[in-house]
């Protein structure tokens, strides 16, 4: 598998707790270097846009409202077969089935509050890439 770029997300239940610094050391501890990283705090458009395929479904308004409630952190990490590198390091969405070990398991406090994002696909990556990064801003 040749190398492979994600984007990352460090929520604000993960800010709000300062443990960014926490999930930085596992997500490198992976085998993930992060190559653009930036602190921003989303407007309700930014949000909508990024989650725009849940829309209509029932925990879209709360995760919104989540995911605009505190600053996160947004960051490409590169590496080898990354994209499933970083889903497995995240563990599952809900923390409470995420294996142990996992950032979800150790750090999330609920389904909604679980502490990270990665993209799911290749395709998901590049959109999401392409909707918080300028190219400039990606040092590999
Ligand atoms: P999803 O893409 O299904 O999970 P993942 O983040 O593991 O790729 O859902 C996106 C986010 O939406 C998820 O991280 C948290 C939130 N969410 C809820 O709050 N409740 C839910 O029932 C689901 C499925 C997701």
């Amino acid at each position: 598998m040749a190398s492979e770029r994600t984007l990352s997300i460090i929520k604000p239940d993960a800010t709000e707790r300062n443990i960014s610094g926490l999930i930085i050391a596992r997500l490198e501890g992976a085998g993930l270097r992060v190559i653009a990283q930036k602190r921003v705090w989303w407007k309700k458009k930014d949000a909508q846009a990024f989650y725009e395929m849940h829309k209509g479904q029932d925990f879209y308004k709360g995760l919104i409202q989540f995911m605009t409630s505190g600053p996160i952190v947004l960051q490409v990490l590169e590496g080898e077969d990354a994209i499933a590198r970083n889903r497995a390091v995240m563990g599952r969405t809900n923390p409470v089935d995420a294996e142990p070990g996992t950032i979800r398991k150790d750090f999330g406090v609920n389904m909604q509050r679980n502490s990270v994002h990665g993209s799911d696909s290749p395709e998901s990556a590049k959109r999401e890439i392409g909707l918080c990064f300028k190219k400039s801003e990606i040092v590999g």
